[in-house]
């Protein structure tokens, strides 16, 4: 199958169901805007944010649009895409993208990332995001790393807005006796879900908008049961959709139904 006839006989510009979009081209569901809508507020509050959500229910494009909305010349985003950083850690990391050379020991390294994060604030005007994706992945004594970050200076302010992005089971690691004083300092908490079934009709729509198609080209029956195979999951949704795509294609029809729909639940699901 070659993807420049699928698209020409479907009427697309190019491949929908794409992962590289721009900001501003996403499908704004209503747990998406709320998602960015209440993480904006809580890095205007220098606050501890929990972004959490199945895989591929949205999360790192939910916070790639928060900080596209963000004033670029009064924030500096640091983002973690996979705690797994190296030996040195988070804290390193921090201090390198402040244009500091981290210091050998831990214990140094420390107050030395508080330095960084406080002169970004006070000499350059800029607070400081951090953002650590994946967060579910890291070990304990890299979330102590970031429960110290956040309390470098107890009595002031904390010195930086901080978004722990992962699965559900980040929720339950803060949770933990041992991650209790920094559990306690998250302000925001938020959950992607699932997509509504309407919801997960629009989101096709916007898709196939998006290459030039804008009437309808999914049946109601067959939106319903990629839906329902999704569960209302956005990278789920794409990877369905696309397979029902190219089965319309190889069976010459105009519209994807629920047969089509159901071929592509079968390729992907393996039921
Ligand atoms: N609001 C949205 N608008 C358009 N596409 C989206 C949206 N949210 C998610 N997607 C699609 O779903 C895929 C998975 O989203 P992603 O944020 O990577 O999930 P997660 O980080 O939760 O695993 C993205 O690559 C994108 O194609
Ligand atoms: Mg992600």
């Amino acid at each position: 199958m070659s993807v420049d006839r699928l698209c020409s006989y479907f009427g697309l510009t190019r491949m929908p169901f794409s992962k590289e979009l721009s900001p501003s081209s996403l499908f704004c569901s209503a747990g998406h805007n709320e998602a960015v809508a209440r993480l904006t507020w809580c890095i205007g509050e220098r606050g501890i944010a929990t972004l959490t959500g199945e895989v591929g229910s949205g999360k790192t494009v939910a916070l790639r649009a928060t900080v596209a909305g963000l004033e670029p010349s009064r924030h500096q985003v640091i983002y973690c895409p996979n705690p797994v950083i190296g030996g040195r850690g988070i804290l390193a990391a921090l201090v390198t993208a402040l244009g500091g050379t981290p210091r050998f020991h831990r214990s140094a390294l420390v107050p030395q990332a508080a330095e960084a994060l406080a002169l970004a604030e006070a000499e350059r005007g800029r607070r400081v995001l951090v953002a650590i994706d994946e967060a579910h992945l890291l070990a304990d004594d890299q979330l102590e790393d970031v429960r110290m970050l956040t309390s470098a200076e107890l009595d002031s302010k904390s010195p930086l807005a901080l978004v722990l992005i992962g699965q559900p089971l980040l929720r339950r690691r803060l949770a933990q006796t041992t991650m209790a004083a920094l559990d306690q300092r998250v302000s925001l908490r938020v959950q992607l879900e699932g997509m509504e079934r309407a919801e997960s009709g629009e989101y096709l729509r916007h898709h196939l908008s998006l290459c030039g198609r804008s009437d309808p080209l999914f049946s109601d029956d067959a939106v319903a049961v990629l839906h329902h195979a999704s569960r209302g999951l956005p990278r789920a949704l794409n990877n369905l959709a696309l397979q029902a795509l190219i089965a319309t294609f190889a069976e010459s029809k105009a519209i994807v139904d629920e047969r089509a729909a159901k071929m592509a639940v079968v390729e992907v699901n393996g039921e």
